[in-house]
């Protein structure tokens, strides 16, 4: 693994777009595989900015999400695909056909657990992930549990992410229980992993899935086998790491 400390959150932000955007210069085409939640909004803002100064484009970019809660549809503003609409789809010239996110409305499990992971596959996989860390260590919707589970699923969120999560909604009841997530095989199957990480109360767990042992109870763990993986932290989350 490969780490990155920044002076702060701004700077971990810039970074983070940076190897995003010389991915898009060098490979156009790319499939950025792309997550949600507070820290990756800095990225998105400033691949905004990027794009408006004419820097970037996304015209032949796919984007696939990692996960999306069940039972919002996309125009509920606390649905992932409100969240990527708001700080990017609607800023940059990515094409509306090519941005893929799990169908939350979607009741039937099985079958939209399968159609999402045949997409990623016939899409030819992801050339680099973006990943925001959980509380609890999770990636994507994948919380601690006994095994890791490979492929797009569904799954209980655990009390620990559905109080982390509430600050989105209007009371914790709002907070759906059940989310569809990549499973941690398809997360792997990224050629190269961008995980962003910031703010002291990361700290512990930044130092687990880092320097701990690989088990499911803490899912990134797992990201310690990936060939081509690239943490960036502000100092504030690495503050553990040096003591490891
Ligand atoms: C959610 C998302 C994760 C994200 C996590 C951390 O649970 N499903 O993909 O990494 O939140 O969010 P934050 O960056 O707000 O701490």
């Amino acid at each position: 693994m490969r780490l990155i400390v920044t002076d702060d959150y701004s700077n971990m932000s810039r970074k983070a777009a940076g190897l995003i955007a010389s991915q898009v210069i060098l490979k156009p085409n790319s499939v950025l595989g792309l997550a949600t939640g507070s820290t990756p909004i800095g990225i998105y803002e400033q691949l905004s900015a990027w794009h408006q100064s004419g820097e970037l484009d996304f015209s032949q970019i796919t984007t696939v999400n990692l996960d999306e809660y069940c039972g919002l549809a996309p125009d509920n503003e606390q649905s992932y695909h409100y969240f990527m609409t708001e700080h990017l789809f609607s800023k940059v010239n990515l094409p509306k056909g090519r941005q893929f996110l799990p169908d939350g409305m979607n009741l039937d499990a099985d079958r939209e657990c399968e159609r999402y992971q045949n997409l990623i596959g016939l899409l030819g996989g992801i050339d680099i992930q973006l990943l925001g860390l959980g509380h609890n260590g999770h990636i994507g919707f994948n919380e601690p549990s006994d095994a890791f589970v490979k492929d797009v699923h569904q799954v209980e969120l655990t009390e620990k992410t559905i109080e982390a999560n509430k600050r989105f909604f209007d009371s914790i009841e709002d907070v759906p229980r059940k989310a569809y997530t990549m499973g941690i095989g398809t997360i792997f199957q990224a050629k190269k992993i961008l995980l962003v990480v910031s703010g002291a109360e990361k700290a512990g767990i930044l130092r687990q899935v880092m320097c701990g042992p690989i088990w499911p109870q803490v899912p990134g763990s797992i990201l310690q086998l990936h060939p081509d993986v690239t943490v960036v932290a502000d100092q504030e989350a690495a503050g553990e790491l040096e003591r490891a």
